[in-house]
Formats: C-alpha cells, structure tokens, sequence
C-alpha cells in the first residue's frame, strides 16, 4: 500500500490533561480534584507512571485508573499501580471486566509484557511489575456517566472495532476525547486502522467521535492534538480505514482468500521493509491477523 505522507503535531499538554510515560505507550494524566490516569499502558512501565503521577499529586488515594480497552500495552502497568497505590479504582468497560479476569487473556497480556520487562530488566532492578488478573471496580457501559467531583464527569462511549471492548471517553467541557484507539493511530506518516474485530462496527464508532466535533483528541501511542489538527486526523483516519479494508480486500482477492499469504505478504511489505515501529512483530502479526479475517467476514457477508 503505497503510504500517503501526513504530519501531525502532537503535543503532549491541553488543559489539565497530560500525556505522561514513554515512547510509544503513553498514558494520559487528568489533574482535576480527582485524579483520572488513562490507560497505564505496559508492566514495565509502571514504576514510570507512578513517579509522574506522584510528581503531580501527593496524595494518589483518590487516583481513578480509567482503561480504554483489556489490549496488554493499555492496561499492562494498572496492577502494579494497584499494588502501590492504597485505595486506588479502577475503571472499565463490562466486556473489559469479564476479560481481565481470564486465564487465558491474563496469561496473553503476561506474555506480551514480558518483551518489554525483559528489555527493560536493568532499569527495573528487580521490582515486581508483574501483570495479574484486574478487579474491575466500576464497571461502564455505553452512554454512562462517570462522576469525578466537582461537577466534572467522562461521558462513556462505547466505541467497538478496534475491540469489542473498546470505551472512548469525552470531557465535555474541555471538549476532549481520549479515543485510545478507536480513531485511529499515527506512526511516521501512515494512518493506522486498527480494526481488529469489526471494519464496519470500527467506521461507525469513528464516526460517533467525529460527531462530537471534539475540540481536542488524545489518541493512544500518539499524543495529544487540538483544532483543525484534531479534525483533520478523524477525516483522514476514516479514509485510511477505507482504504485499508479495500487493500486488504484485493489482497484476499488475489491470494484466493488465503489469509495466511495475504498476512505473509503485508507484514512483509508494510513491517519488515520498515525500519522503525510502535509495535513489536509479535502483537502487529496478532492484529494483522485480527484485520484480515474482519475483512474476510465482511467479504463473505457480501457475497
Ligand atoms: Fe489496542
């Protein structure tokens, strides 16, 4: 796919919301009276998040850990948070709930972790960042509204596509929304569409955000982008997906709905011929797969 050059200018500040953390796997900090962490991300970063957070607040007890969706790069340090942090919450959607207290998606999210613990092993110095099973204690659904005090609430969306799980959240009066990855990510000029479990359920969530006509967006592994920048992205990332679903669509075609060629052929094109990346092989491999056999349904479901 021939990669359309773009530019956007992410900052990591708008308002009271911070982005906070490393590299590619940011977290979102809201300073209002309570305390509101968006998606601590991998394990190995937990000692990180919480010398930011405790750089901005003495007292974490009120902190609320809100998650995005269970993927192990957006809720990979919240057990250590909680292990650090007395009297910690920690909020997510329903689906979120059920799956972070899965044996088999725990032992997943361990073993995406791991890479990333393992690098990062001399930093760490022995500290126990280990991902467990995640109590959820409130539990969101599509429309809810989560109180923080103080008269300022998260307006819950349910945004699937990406993940069945998927929740945005809109603060209304900054008019923001932390979208994590429901709309789209950057990297190095190309759109990224992540539409791992539905395209059409992905453009129609996309479309609920850009019917806020949010003045701000703070987009997972990305950063924070505000105005014309924020209304440019949704615009473009609606079109990327389209395009994406067609290119995986011809591919399909070609390969005779071979979708282990179809995987081969794009990894090898749009990863190993590419130097750098916000995503290790393994989990791009994962939701590669994830977008060929959604397109592959979609498909069947035309014919
Ligand atoms: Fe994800």
């Amino acid at each position: 796919m021939k990669r359309k050059k773009m530019l956007f200018k992410f900052s990591d500040q708008y308002k009271n919301v911070l982005m906070i953390g490393n590299g590619h796997i940011p977290a979102f900090l809201y300073c209002s009276r309570k305390p509101v962490l968006i998606d601590p991300g991998v394990s190995a970063f937990g000692p990180l998040y919480l010398k930011k957070v405790k750089g901005h607040f003495q007292n974490l007890e009120s902190l609320l850990i809100v998650l995005t969706h269970a993927h192990f790069d957006h809720c990979g340090a919240t057990p250590y948070l909680i292990r650090n942090i007395q009297g910690v919450k920690v909020a997510a959607s329903l689906q979120a709930a059920h799956i972070l207290k899965r044996p088999n998606a725990i032992a997943l999210i361990k073993r995406l972790n791991a890479e990333y613990e393992q690098e990062m092993k001399d930093d760490l110095k022995g500290e126990d960042v280990s991902f467990e099973a995640i109590c959820v204690d409130i539990e969101l659904d599509d429309a809810d509204t989560l109180e923080l005090g103080d008269r300022e609430f998260f307006k819950v969306m349910s945004t699937p596509g990406h993940t069945r799980d998927c929740l945005s959240y809109y603060l209304p009066d900054d008019g923001i929304v932390f979208t994590g990855e429901s709309a789209g990510v950057f990297e190095d000029g190309f759109m990224h569409s992540p539409f791992l479990t539905s395209y059409e359920d992905y453009v129609s969530s996309l479309k609920k955000i850009i019917g806020l006509k949010p003045r701000a967006l703070a987009v997972a592994h990305n950063g924070i982008l505000t105005g014309e920048d924020a209304e440019i992205f949704l615009a473009e990332s609606l079109k990327a997906a389209e395009d994406y679903k067609n290119m995986i669509a011809d591919c399909l075609t070609e390969y005779n709905g071979d979708s282990k060629r179809v995987v081969e052929k794009i990894t090898a094109d749009e990863y190993d011929s590419q130097p750098n990346h916000i995503q290790k092989r393994a989990p791009f491999i994962l939701n590669l797969e994830a977008k060929v056999g959604a397109v592959a349904r979609l498909m069947e479901n035309k014919d």
